[in-house]
């Protein structure tokens, strides 16, 4: 039996952090020894928000591919490419644009949010209103049938099963039932982290609070020592509360059980202090991310590496979107 294709994509915003490593870095990575898996950079969704400047879509692009594969996503396993490989994307996402009231866009959560949150851009262009139909497009130009997503993006996904019904109603059919293009589904991310970043909010590029995972040692050194920690506790003498302390929740996830229940414990009865536990925290983690910065050494050395798995990627997902456009072209009457 073909194994099912999942779809997931990244907007390209540089490094990636330790927020999408342990938030679905580790799923994408799960899920490409099981699924025919297409990940993508998704560099138009970039430019919806970045149209203004665009000069460093590519080194983020770049960078992106490069934490992934050294994050341990294999090229020959599952299928990386860049969204503007694929031009079918745009041409789908044109037909997608006949069949899609203004409406449906209108009430897209996240536009609503985005446009109230992000005030140093101005987002008043069709690109990013009509961004949710271009991840509808990319959904649908590869065929997949699932979409690995938090919760943030289901909105998005059920606007897509909303965009195909129409666009099957309007144009499906075919005697042989093969006239319809595919209805995708949301899987559902298993236990994403949420990881707060070093000032306790969540964690992100855009708050300036963010960990990379190429990060130096030293680097993360000087993060981690700059880390709030329960705000309440003002002296080493005061008792703290880990379960508010944002060192405590990323150390819970790299941390022994053994260790985190005694930083726990001596945090509650004020025997050890935030300085110490930041130090061992900074230390862990470098070391923990030790394996993929040389990994990611490595491959950055190779001058045009990030290029060349995209361009394969591209290759390999051309048979499909091709498909599913002719399809697409000839359900349309565009072509007979
Ligand atoms: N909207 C996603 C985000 O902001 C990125 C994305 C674009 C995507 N197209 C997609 C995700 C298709 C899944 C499927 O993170």
């Amino acid at each position: 039996m073909a194994r099912k294709r999942i779809l997931t994509g990244y907007r390209p915003t540089g490094k990636l952090h330790l927020g999408h490593w342990f938030g679905n870095l580790q799923n994408m990575l799960a899920l490409q020894e099981e699924y025919d898996a297409f990940y993508f950079v998704a560099d138009w969704h970039a430019m919806t928000t970045m149209w203004a400047d665009t000069h460093e879509i590519r080194r983020y692009t770049e960078e992106q591919v490069l934490d992934w594969i050294a994050a341990g996503l294999d090229p020959e396993k599952c299928t990386i490419y860049r969204q503007s490989d694929v031009p079918e994307v745009s041409e789908l996402a044109l037909y997608f644009t006949m069949v899609t009231p203004m409406s449906w866009l209108e009430r897209v959560p996240s536009y609503k949010e985005q446009r109230d949150q992000i005030t140093d851009k101005d987002l008043g262009n069709v690109g990013f209103f009509e961004y949710p139909l271009l991840q509808a497009a990319d959904i649908t130009i590869v065929n997949a049938d699932l979409v690995p997503v938090g919760e943030d993006q289901l909105p998005h996904v059920e606007l897509t099963r909303e965009i195909v019904r129409r666009f099957n109603n309007v144009y499906g059919g075919g005697a042989d039932g093969t006239g319809y293009i595919r209805e995708p589904q949301a899987l559902i991310a298993k236990t994403g982290a949420r990881v707060p970043g070093t000032d306790g909010r969540k964690m992100s590029k855009s708050y300036g609070n963010a960990i990379f995972i190429s990060d130096e040692p030293d680097e993360i050194r000087v993060k981690v020592m700059s880390m709030i920690t329960d705000p309440a506790r003002k002296l080493k003498t005061d008792p703290g509360d880990p379960d508010i302390c944002p060192l405590h929740q990323i150390h819970k996830l790299i941390g022994s059980p053994e260790a985190i229940a005694e930083w726990d414990g001596c945090c509650r009865s004020a025997e050890c202090g935030c300085v110490a536990h930041k130090k061992a925290l900074a230390q862990e983690l470098a070391d923990y991310l030790g394996p993929f910065r040389e990994r990611r050494k490595e491959l950055a050395a190779r001058p045009g590496y990030a290029w060349e798995v995209l361009k394969a990627g591209a290759e390999r997902a051309r048979p499909v979107t091709n498909e599913v456009i002719t399809t697409v072209r000839r359900l349309t009457h565009i072509e007979p």
